[in-house]
């Protein structure tokens, strides 16, 4: 069942109780930004700037939002609104398709090339979230849904220029460490032919009791970077100095959170950011996020240039596919994953 079909099926003026999250008041409780405290926005024709002072100027930004944030957005980053819209668009169009058409992907394990579901691991939430979600492995093996008949040709468009994109702000991030530019990529394979990425599609549609309810617990996200964007549509908070950010984006902006292989990576200088989905009773928010990882059967462990001795080091080393097998074997909360490699 999908949260889209049950608001399409009956009438609700109520939220049915396997979908009311505990404690949800004083979770839902979005503080209000300082007025000194903006989100960090990276422009990234910046840094791909052949100028060096923009270029090291921009990097100084990046590692300042991956230090106090964990999250940013990306302005002029290249990649054009039309392909946007048009990833949106046939998201919405496969969430629209008849029931029949999506059911060879319902009920797929995590490493099946695609997969559609509703919650996060709904054999063992205890409370169902207000949220369907598509699944694609898009690298290395590229794969796509027959439908909708558009679908493909987009969302390999889409799913290279953000791999682009993930790999230049990596040159960054690698050198805002104090690291060669291409330290993270050469060490972790993000360029090679290897490289992991997965694109997920979220659809929150309107919720009768949004107080209620929640679209996605507060969670960190695995891999390095994931990019997102969404429909025009509010939902998303991020946690910062304790408080939940109500994130606004910027037209045309892409948002970047670090995830846990970035903490990991950098020994907890960079950390995985908190964030969560809100839902609304309006209008149906769709986010699109692109996960980039090194190849799964890379070990992911703290760099050696990061770690000042052996006892310094702060996370046990684990492959980027058991670190997903771990995320998929339970209900998403908080940084549970990390904590266990501490
Ligand atoms: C996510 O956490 O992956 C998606 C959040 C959102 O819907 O904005
Ligand atoms: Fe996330």
């Amino acid at each position: 069942f999908s949260v889209k079909e049950l608001v399409e099926s009956v009438s609700l003026t109520s939220l049915p109780s396997n979908y009311i999250f505990g404690n949800t008041e004083s979770n839902r409780h979005c503080l209000l930004m300082e007025p000194e405290e903006t989100v960090p926005i990276i422009d990234f024709s910046l840094l791909t700037s052949h100028d060096p002072h923009q270029r090291s100027k921009t990097i100084t930004q990046l590692g300042n939002a991956c230090l106090n944030w964990g999250f940013f957005m990306v302005i002029n980053h290249g990649v054009a609104e039309t392909l946007r819209d048009e990833m949106v668009r046939e998201t919405e169009s496969f969430f629209d398709l008849r029931g029949e058409e999506k059911k060879q992907y319902a009920g797929k394990k995590l490493f099946d090339p695609i997969r559609c579901g509703t919650s996060f691991n709904a054999n063992v939430d205890k409370t169902l979230l207000w949220r369907d979600y598509l699944k694609i492995h898009v690298h290395p093996h590229f794969n796509a849904p027959a439908k909708p008949s558009g679908f493909s040709k987009v969302l390999q468009e889409y799913c290279e220029k953000t791999r682009e994109m993930a790999s230049e702000l990596l040159r960054g991030i690698s050198e805002s460490l104090g690291l060669e530019e291409r330290y993270i990529n050469e060490k972790l394979g993000v360029e090679s032919s290897e490289s992991h990425q997965l694109f997920v599609a979220n659809m929150y549609p309107p919720c009768p009791q949004p107080e209620l309810a929640m679209g996605l617990p507060p969670h960190s996200d695995h891999g390095l970077l994931t990019i997102l964007m969404q429909n025009g549509i509010q939902g998303l908070q991020v946690m910062h100095k304790g408080k939940w950010v109500l994130i606004n984006p910027l037209p045309n902006s892409f948002l970047v959170n670090t995830g846990d292989h970035m903490e990991i990576l950098t020994n907890g200088k960079y950390k995985s950011v908190l964030h969560r989905a809100v839902v609304n009773n309006k209008a149906t928010r769709i986010s699109i996020g692109t996960a980039h990882g090194p190849p799964l059967d890379t070990l992911v462990s703290p760099a050696k240039e990061l770690v000042a001795d052996d006892a310094g080091q702060a996370y046990l080393g684990i492959t980027y596919r058991n670190y997903l097998e771990l995320q998929q074997s339970k209900s998403l909360s908080g940084k549970s994953c990390l904590d266990r490699l501490r």
